[in-house]
């Protein structure tokens, strides 16, 4: 089976790594792929939303399964895209459909969606600027801190935790009378604030049955001790040890099984990954948010501990026979930890050599590329995150200290890193 990946980044290099240790892949491509992808597969220069390119790349190299990304094609369509083109029909395109995809395009739409199935998530309204003065009521009204939340895509930015009504009030402001993040905040959900630890569940469903993968924490601060601005995410581990099984049975019950009766009630065409952001309430699961996707750096971290073929399984997601599968779970821990280039989540260059790849090539960490480019016999940072170096070990403690002493052998021009990943559960 030919296989093409769509995105570049840690995610993307994971899946690759993984897709082709199966003995049913047979040519393996990425577009745009970066220089981790480039060691696995090979690199298209193809953007992840050129759906016109992409449909040409596919047809011309007989792509028999799409493995999207990145949530902005998702998004854009691209699974209607190719089912709508008889020549591309019959190609097997792992990720929901455009409709579906607003669980994560539009807030308000996975609001309603939760509300119509029961599913426990934060009390919330939804306001526009034809509501916008009730919507200043609102504010005025609300419990402290309150959550803005951007409709739509907005880059990981669009969600305000303020501690006033009056900075509440202005971020509403900027937000729909000024489209602060564009279209993306003309539209805003006002959710009450909820405390707690926040875990990532990954649920591969075929739009009727689902299997759970393994679940992850990320990191998302910049600083250690979970300080400072938020990120793409600066690591990741799992299993997530708060985690047993009492609290999974409540996951599986209020929250996954309405998901997946809510998708197929509402005959949402869902061949792919639902990513659960939740928060653990007193023990009590929420739902912070719905990815269509899978995570990154998660990703990283939840692959590695799968030990059953990820071709068999897509493959059974596209054709709908999800119930013949059983996940097998490694029981080891699985951490990633994240170089970013200096500066990142503020401005920063790329464009540095990475120094070390090879040395730690025997080590027995993995060591994904997030924004890596090849330059003849160079490899360059590419992005804000730069490397997500993977260990897996008996307790997260000692995969952490694996992943960091490998990093200390890695160097580029200003690399960072936090070295506490799982702090909370050594
Ligand atoms: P999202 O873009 O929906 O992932 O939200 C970004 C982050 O904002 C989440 O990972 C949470 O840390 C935080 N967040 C979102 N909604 C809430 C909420 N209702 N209560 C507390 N924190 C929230
Ligand atoms: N790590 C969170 C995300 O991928 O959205």
């Amino acid at each position: 089976m030919n296989i093409l990946i769509i995105g570049s980044g840690g995610r993307e290099h994971t899946l690759a790594w993984k897709l082709k240790q199966s003995a049913l892949c047979d040519q393996l491509f990425i577009a745009p792929g970066n220089a981790g992808t480039a060691l696995v597969g090979s690199n298209v220069p193809l953007a992840a939303t050129d759906f016109e390119g992409l449909t040409a790349f596919c047809l011309a190299n007989k792509i028999d399964m799409l493995v999207v990304g990145p949530e902005d094609p998702l998004v854009k369509g691209i699974y209607d895209y190719f089912k709508a083109n008889p020549l591309t029909a019959a190609i097997h395109v792992i990720g929901p459909s455009k409709e579906a995809s607003k669980l994560e395009g539009s807030k308000a739409y996975a609001k309603a969606f939760m509300d119509r199935h029961q599913i426990p998530t934060a009390a919330y309204r939804e306001f526009d600027t034809t509501n916008f003065n009730e919507g200043v009521n609102y504010i005025k009204s609300h419990s402290l801190p309150i959550v803005l939340k951007a409709d739509g895509l907005a880059a990981g930015k669009g969600v305000i935790i303020c501690a006033s009504h009056d900075e509440a009030l202005v971020e509403f402001e900027q937000m729909i009378q000024q489209s602060k993040f564009g279209e993306s905040s003309k539209r805003v959900v006002i959710e009450q604030f909820l405390e707690g630890i926040e875990l990532s569940m990954f649920v591969l469903t075929d739009g009727k049955n689902y299997v759970l993968l393994p679940e992850a924490k990320d990191y998302k601060r910049i600083g250690t001790g979970d300080k400072g601005l938020n990120t793409g995410g600066m690591g990741a581990v799992s299993p997530v040890p708060f985690v047993d099984d009492a609290f999974m049975q409540k996951v599986v019950k209020t929250i996954i099984e309405p998901t997946v009766k809510g998708l197929l009630d509402e005959k949402l065409d869902y061949k792919g990954i639902v990513f659960v952001g939740l928060i653990n309430v007193k023990g009590e699961p929420m739902v912070i948010e719905y990815n269509c996707r899978l995570g990154d750096p998660e990703t990283e971290v939840i692959i590695p501990r799968i030990e059953n073929d990820l071709v068999e399984i897509f493959l059974a997601t596209a054709q709908q026979r999800l119930h013949e599968i059983t996940i097998k779970t490694s029981p080891m821990a699985a951490v990633t930890v994240v170089a970013v280039s200096g500066g990142y989540p503020n401005e920063y260059v790329t464009g540095k050599e990475i120094l070390g790849l090879d040395e730690v090539a025997l080590s027995g960490t993995i060591v994904f590329h997030s924004g890596t480019k090849q330059a003849g016999t160079k490899v360059l940072t590419n992005g804000g995150r730069v490397l997500a170096v993977t260990s897996t070990g008996t307790t997260i403690s000692e995969a952490v200290t694996q992943s960091n002493q490998v990093l200390e052998k890695i160097d580029f021009d200003g690399i960072y890193f936090r070295d506490d990943i799982g702090y909370e559960f050594k």
